[in-house]
């Protein structure tokens, strides 16, 4: 048996029928189309009914949340082309959109239907609406339930957009690459194969080392210029130094701080507060202005060592180096360093809103960061973020005790020689890449590294100042996903024969 070319929807898809009305997009196109220049995808916003518990039947029993997602078939070979999924991470779904030409590159070269999906309690996927991000609100909050979402929403787009047959592609950057892997991990009949970019598998869970992520922070920066490093090192200990000698105003002053500082407390947070720029300047390093996360520059850890060299004072340089960051309109006054950086169970920060607050449930649960700096294998004063203090935190914040092991028993950690067609690729300048898969692990378990690439370089749209790297990186991705495409057609034709299935 298996499902057949029925006509017949269930009434709970009905949300997605407008999607396979006919004139939309490139029906009857023949043949891939040349691959445009950052072409216009004309993404429709849409929504999908989906399950609230997928593991449990009886406590919330069949009620429903709506997932949002993103859908352009203006590249799609109409029922034979491929279907590409981002698989969506933490945050709004368009900012993932926005931030991934090469997905639509390569749709356009391979006639692929594109669905960007949204993870659940983030963007506007909120299972209970705006209490969602509230305490005891978030027990839906899980990769295993956002796997599930994304598995039912697939099945549903392939029967209501005549795509039963056509291979999937799961794709997906940082968190998102981590769950595009999980995905062909654990639904190898719906995803042919993943492109897991920049996915830290083996620092989340729960193993590796400690100092890895300042530590390759401080090498962007030792890589920038050692005059630009010792700089840094030299700012943090004049700021000690002085706090030590109680010269608290003489910081507030020279740092720009819209508050007196006063307390250790104060101090460990202006630390956290400026540790973080660094951490973004070292993921956003691409060679061309960028506003992902916020308004960038190009090169922007060159920029920043830039700025904190051109001061003669080594606290104003940190100043103005923060201020790429958190100074982008060149408008704040002064920093508020509580409101602008809020500490929380991801050392490499969380953001703000709402989506900062589900990141920081999921970092208090099954993903494990407690990354911390030392002040000797980096750049950074030693602020340490330990097993016992996340614990500690998350029972005061969440009122859960974090399973350290556990994603590591789900998924296997590094441990992936049993997968298949799965492509794991990292930038050599992107801190996260110590904490992913950076050997072949098997003939279709691969590692590629992207010299001066930063996090998820290759994602983004082709650009003239792309390092020759990231261009070998995508032509290599775009042949092996082609192959995973063609393998899947004929295993599935394959499968219908012996199913005595007759074409529909
Ligand atoms: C949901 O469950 C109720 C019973 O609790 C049932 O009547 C209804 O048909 C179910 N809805 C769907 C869409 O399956
Ligand atoms: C994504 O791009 C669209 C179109 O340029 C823009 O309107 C929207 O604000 C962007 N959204 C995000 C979250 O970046
Ligand atoms: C933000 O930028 C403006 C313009 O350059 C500057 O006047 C201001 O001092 C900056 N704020 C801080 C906190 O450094
Ligand atoms: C970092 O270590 C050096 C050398 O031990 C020390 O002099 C300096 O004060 C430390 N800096 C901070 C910010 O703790
Ligand atoms: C893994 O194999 C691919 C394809 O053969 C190759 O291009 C790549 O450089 C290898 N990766 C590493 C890290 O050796």
């Amino acid at each position: 048996m298996g499902p057949r070319c029925s006509l017949a929807l269930p009434a709970a898809l009905a949300l997605l029928l407008a999607l396979a009305r006919p004139g939309l997009g490139a029906a009857g196109r023949r043949g891939p189309p040349a691959a445009p220049r950052a072409p216009d995808p004309g993404f429709r916003e849409r929504y999908f009914e989906q399950l609230l518990d997928h593991f449990n039947f009886e406590r919330f029993g069949n009620r429903t949340f709506p997932q949002r997602f993103l859908v352009s078939d203006r590249f799609w070979r109409r029922g034979e082309g491929p279907l590409f999924l981002y698989t969506g991470n933490e945050g709004d779904v368009w900012s993932f959109a926005n931030n991934s030409g090469f997905i639509l590159e390569l749709a356009a070269q391979q006639a692929a239907l594109v669905v960007f999906a949204e993870h659940r309690y983030y963007g506007k996927s909120l299972p209970f609406g705006e209490r969602s991000t509230q305490r005891g609100h978030t027990e839906l909050l899980t990769v295993e339930q956002a796997l599930a979402d994304f598995a039912r929403l697939l099945q549903a787009l392939r029967r209501d957009l005549g795509a039963q047959d056509v291979p999937a592609i799961a794709f997906g950057g940082s968190y998102g690459g981590m769950l595009a892997a999980y995905m062909r991990m654990k639904y190898p009949y719906l995803v042919a194969g993943a492109l897991a970019a920049s996915a830290p598998v083996v620092s989340v869970a729960g193993l590796g080392d400690a100092y890895q992520f300042f530590r390759d922070v401080s090498a962007d920066f030792e890589g920038q210029s050692p005059k630009c490093a010792q700089g840094v090192r030299d700012a943090f200990q004049q700021i000690k130094d002085l706090f030590l000698q109680g010269a608290h105003d003489t910081v507030s002053r020279a740092f720009g701080t819209c508050q007196p500082l006063s307390s250790g407390k104060d101090l460990a947070q202006l630390f956290g507060f400026a540790r973080n720029a660094f951490t973004m300047l070292a993921m956003m390093d691409y060679p061309y202005p960028t506003d992902f996360l916020g308004p960038l520059p190009a090169n922007p850890v060159k920029v920043a060592c830039d700025r904190l060299l051109s001061e003669s004072q080594r606290i104003a340089g940190l100043r103005a180096l923060a201020g790429l960051v958190y100074n982008s309109s060149g408008t704040e006054p002064c920093y508020d360093i509580y409101l602008q950086y809020q500490a929380c169970a991801d050392p490499t920060g969380c953001g703000l809103g709402s989506d900062a607050k589900a990141w920081d449930y999921q970092a208090c649960t099954e993903m494990s960061l407690t990354f911390s700096s030392n002040n000797k294998t980096d750049l950074f004063p030693a602020l340490a973020f330990t097993e016992p203090l996340r614990q500690q935190y998350c029972l005061d914040t969440w009122g859960v005790w974090p399973r350290r092991d556990w994603l590591h028993t789900n998924f296997g950690g590094g441990d992936l020689r049993a997968a298949s067609n799965i492509i794991f690729s990292n930038g050599d300048l992107d801190p996260w890449a110590g904490g992913g898969i950076q050997r072949n692990l098997s003939a279709s378990v691969l590692a590629i590294t992207i010299r001066g690439g930063a996090h998820h370089l290759d994602l983004r749209g082709s650009h003239p100042a792309d390092p020759p790297s990231v261009r070998e990186a995508r032509q290599l991705e775009a042949t092996l996903i082609g192959q995973w495409v063609e393998e899947a057609r004929r295993a599935q034709h394959g499968v219908s024969k012996a199913e005595g299935r007759s074409p529909c």
